[in-house]
């Protein structure tokens, strides 16, 4: 039985989850709106599941600019006349040890990864109190529940997500759903952002055992497919052979 079809909003949906998101949702009857900065990405993309028979457009978006993420959400809500999911996923990895003073870096994790889920929230929250309900899917990361070397704003972006998501849905009368969602190792484009050559050649094994997207993009279309009333509120996938 095919799901209840909804309207879906993805950030970073350029590569990687979010990538792998779009298609798993688009095969499950959802209509997609796909934003990224790389428009040459989201057009293929957009093409692939299109003539697969799946519904998406694509909108180009950078998440540190509230107005654009707004813009984004009004795109969506035009085109298909609701917004009942916003998968706020786009993030970076710049990796660094603290000595390395890579402040631009700091500055551009805390843009993004933190900035990027609150303007997410801030566009698509009155959209979905407006119409009745709808549904946040926050992608943090297992650095939302531990700390490592080098990834020590990392990490506090995403301790960040959580406890904004967790906010979110405590402060929700019921209608507005809260996931989030954290990856352990998983194939993407992430690490190759990270400009640190010890924390770089760090990466490579660690990123040995990686799961695929298709495993985290599984994890958010179970929490997408719960009926109204049931909110699955934290997921944690890691590979089975990681320890972190
Ligand atoms: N892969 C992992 O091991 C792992 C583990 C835990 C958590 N995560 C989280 O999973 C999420 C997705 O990452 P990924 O692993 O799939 O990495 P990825 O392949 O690098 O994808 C990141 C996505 O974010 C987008 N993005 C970056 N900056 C943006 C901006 N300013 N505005 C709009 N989009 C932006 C990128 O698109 P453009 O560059 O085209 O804008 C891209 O689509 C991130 O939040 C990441 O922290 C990943």
């Amino acid at each position: 039985m095919r799901n209840e079809a909804k309207v879906v909003a993805i950030t970073g949906a350029s590569s990687g989850i979010g990538e792998e998101t779009a298609r798993r949702l688009a095969g499950d009857g959802h209509r997609l709106l796909l934003g990224a900065r790389r428009t040459d990405r989201l057009d293929a993309l957009t093409r692939e599941i299109n003539a697969a028979g799946g519904t998406a457009a694509f909108r180009h978006l950078d998440v540190t600019d509230a107005a654009d993420v707004r813009d984004f959400v009004a795109a969506a809500q035009e085109r298909y006349g609701r917004v009942d999911v916003m998968v706020n996923n786009a993030g970076v990895m710049p990796l660094s040890p603290l000595d390395a003073l890579k402040v631009d870096e700091w500055d551009r994790m805390i843009d993004v990864n933190v900035r990027g889920v609150l303007h997410g929230i801030a566009a698509a929250l009155p959209v979905m109190r407006a119409q009745g309900g709808g549904h946040f899917v926050n992608v943090a990361s297992v650095g939302a529940y531990e700390v490592s070397p080098t990834a020590a704003v990392y990490c506090a972006t995403k301790f960040a997500v959580r406890a904004i998501s967790e906010g979110l849905r405590q402060e929700s009368d019921g209608s507005v759903r809260v996931t989030l969602v954290s990856p352990g190792v998983t194939e993407s484009e992430l690490a190759e952002g990270i400009s640190d050559p010890a924390a770089r050649e760090a990466m490579k094994a660690y990123r040995a055992v990686a799961l695929p997207a298709s495993a985290i993009a599984g994890a958010i279309a179970y929490a997408v497919a719960q009926p109204a009333g049931v909110d699955v509120n934290e997921i944690v996938v890691r590979p089975a052979a990681s320890a972190q």
